[in-house]
């Protein structure tokens, strides 16, 4: 029996479609001119000024659209004969910015006209494959089908493959994902993402996916310092600030935070900071006639930190 071929509909079918962001391009022939066209480095500005710490992970985008420029530039003097390869594995643990990013790589890839829509469609095991036999492909198609002209994020790729369960269907996900990488790569941008541990067995696994990755990200934790800077950017984002002596609160609990299990980096830091919130609202709650000013309604006090159970007397 010959193995099925998966063409997922996309470009052809959909010329309604926007043109690509850019698409007018007029045979750029000097990096800026792809940089201006495109307006990729307003992107990448954005991302360095909007997330905090990443490092790494800010220099290799940098570096993948540096690469893209250059490919414009090859395909511009007809020298590009293929697209290059940008399906990528972003590793890191719970809260490392993985899906945040994702986004913003998607946005780049769609201002260099590499992706029509840009937009991401975020799935996990469940999305993909089916319960019973014959399930599998028409989800994984549905799903392919809506992430054309995008990027498709699997979060905690390596549940997909369950080596202990031999009829297991995330096998025939994975070999539609393959061929659809493969063959559509030039609509289709595909991050896996997860724990970096369970990533690479997954890749020793399945070479054939790991064949397919050109981009591997890691995301690192962030330290104490970088996660307070987190707080103070979530807080002026939504309008909160730290009120006197509550930032130092707030380091407090984000030290206690760390070692406890469930750590999850910036995504622990927005709880906490929703928790407060809650707080802020029960203390302003009680008082029903003052006029609550401004800075009633913008300040966490130390009190709406300290109140949280990781402060509690264990003695008590
Ligand atoms: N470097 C950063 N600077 C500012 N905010 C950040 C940063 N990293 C993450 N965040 C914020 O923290 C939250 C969690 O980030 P995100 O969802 O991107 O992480 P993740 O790695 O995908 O996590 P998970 O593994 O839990 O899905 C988001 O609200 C995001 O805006
Ligand atoms: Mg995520």
């Amino acid at each position: 029996m010959n193995a099925p071929s998966y063409h997922i509909p996309g470009a052809a079918l959909d010329s309604a479609a926007p043109a690509p962001a850019a698409a007018p391009d007029k045979a750029a022939r000097t990096v800026n001119e792809v940089l201006s066209q495109s307006q990729v480095e307003a992107v990448m500005d954005e991302l360095d000024r909007d997330l905090i710490g990443l490092a790494p992970v800010k220099a290799r985008i940098r570096d993948i659209a540096a690469l893209l420029v250059v490919d414009k530039l090859r395909l511009n003097l007809g020298l590009q004969a293929q697209t290059p390869s940008l399906h990528m594995s972003f590793t890191g643990n719970p809260g490392t910015g993985k899906t945040t990013v994702a986004m913003r790589m998607a946005e780049i890839l769609h201002r260099l006209g590499y992706v029509r829509k840009g937009h991401v469609v975020s799935v996990t095991r469940d999305d993909l494959v089916g319960q019973y036999i014959g399930h599998t492909a028409p989800k994984t198609k549905e799903v392919l089908k809506k992430a054309m002209g995008g990027v498709l994020f699997i979060d905690e790729a390596y549940y997909l493959y369950r080596p202990e369960n031999e009829r297991d269907y995330g096998q025939e996900a994975i070999e539609i994902l393959l061929q659809v990488m493969e063959n559509q790569r030039d609509d289709l941008v595909v991050i896996v993402a997860g724990y970096k541990d369970r990533m690479d067995t997954f890749f020793k696994s399945n070479p054939g996916l790991s064949s397919r990755i050109a981009h591997h990200l890691d995301f690192p934790d962030y330290d104490q310092g970088e996660l307070l800077d987190i707080a103070d950017r979530m807080l002026g984002t939504m309008n909160y600030r730290f009120g006197e002596g509550a930032r130092e609160a707030f380091e407090s609990y984000v030290q206690r935070r760390i070692p406890l299990p469930h750590f999850a980096n910036a995504r622990s830091v927005r709880n906490a900071l929703d928790r407060a919130r809650l707080r802020q609202a029960s203390r302003l709650f009680v008082d029903r006639d003052r006029a609550l000013t401004r800075d009633d309604l913008t300040t966490l006090m130390p009190a709406d930190i300290l109140a949280s159970r990781l402060f509690a007397d264990r003695s008590a």
